[in-house]
C-alpha cells in the first residue's frame, strides 16, 4: 500500500511522535513522517525526528502566545505541501490553528488529546480529571475543527481513575493509549476506512483499488 504522507506539528516532549515513528520505522502502518515542525527552537520532538532521518524545522510562531501569526500559518502550510503532505497530525502542538490551515487539508488534520472528550479540552486536563474526580479518563484522537479539542472523535481509549493518582501518574496511564490510538487512527486513515457522517466518524472497508482514500 502507498504510504500516507504525515507532517506533525509538536511543540515539546515528542513522545507521540516517536510512537508513531517507531511504528512506521517497523512497518507496522502505512504512514512515512514527511516532515516535523514546532513552533518551540528546542523541542526534542525536532531532534527526535532528526535522528529518525525525518526533516525537523523550527518555525517560530510570531507574537501571539496562543496562535500562529497568519503570515506565519501561511509558511506552516506552504511547507507541510511542499513536503507532499496528506494529513496533518498535531502531536502535542500547543498553538489553535484558524481556518485557512484547516482549509487547506479539509478533513486531514487530527489531533490527540489525554482525555476523554468532551471531558476535559484545554490545558491541564489529568488535574482537571482528578479533581472533578471522574472514574475514568483516557485519550482522544480527534478531527480539528475551528473550536478547542471540539472536532469530531476518531478513537478513544479509556484507563481507570484510581484514588492515589496524581495528574503525572494519570498522565503517564493516559501516555500509553495515546500512542497506540494515534497510531492506529493513522493506519485507518492510510487505508482509506475513516468516514465522516455528520459528528460521527465511521470505521468502513478498505476502499476498491483504484480508488481515493
Ligand atoms: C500529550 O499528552 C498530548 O495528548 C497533549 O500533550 C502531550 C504531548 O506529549 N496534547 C494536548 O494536551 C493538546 N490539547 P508528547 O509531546 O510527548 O507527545
Amino acid at each position: 500500500m502507498e504510504k500516507l504522507r504525515v507532517g506533525v506539528l509538536a511543540s515539546g516532549r515528542g513522545s507521540n511522535l516517536q510512537a508513531i515513528l517507531d511504528r512506521s520505522i517497523a512497518g507496522e502502518i502505512d504512514v512515512e513522517v514527511a516532515i516535523v515542525l514546532s513552533d518551540v527552537e528546542d523541542a526534542p520532538a525536532l531532534s527526535l525526528a532528526k535522528t529518525a532521518g525525518v526533516p525537523a524545522i523550527h518555525v517560530p510562531p510570531g507574537r501571539f502566545r496562543t496562535k500562529l501569526e497568519p503570515e506565519i500559518e501561511k509558511q506552516y502550510i506552504d511547507i507541510l505541501l511542499a513536503h507532499g503532505v496528506e494529513v496533518v497530525a498535531l502531536a502535542g502542538f500547543m498553538r489553535v490553528l484558524h481556518d485557512d490551515f484547516l482549509n487547506a487539508f479539509p478533513g486531514k488534520v487530527v489531533n490527540i488529546h489525554p482525555s476523554l472528550l468532551p471531558a476535559f479540552p484545554g490545558l491541564n486536563v489529568q488535574k482537571k480529571a482528578i479533581d472533578h474526580g471522574v472514574k475514568w479518563s483516557g485519550a482522544t484522537v480527534h478531527f480539528v475543527n475551528a473550536g478547542v479539542d471540539s472536532g469530531p472523535i476518531i478513537l478513544q481509549a479509556a484507563v481507570p481513575v484510581l484514588d492515589d493518582d496524581t495528574p503525572d501518574i494519570l498522565a503517564a496511564r493516559i501516555l500509553v493509549e495515546e500512542h497506540r490510538i494515534y497510531a492506529q487512527a493513522l493506519q485507518l486513515m492510510a487505508e482509506g476506512r475513516i468516514n465522516l457522517d455528520g459528528r460521527r466518524v465511521r470505521v468502513g472497508p478498505a476502499p476498491a483499488e483504484g480508488e481515493l482514500r
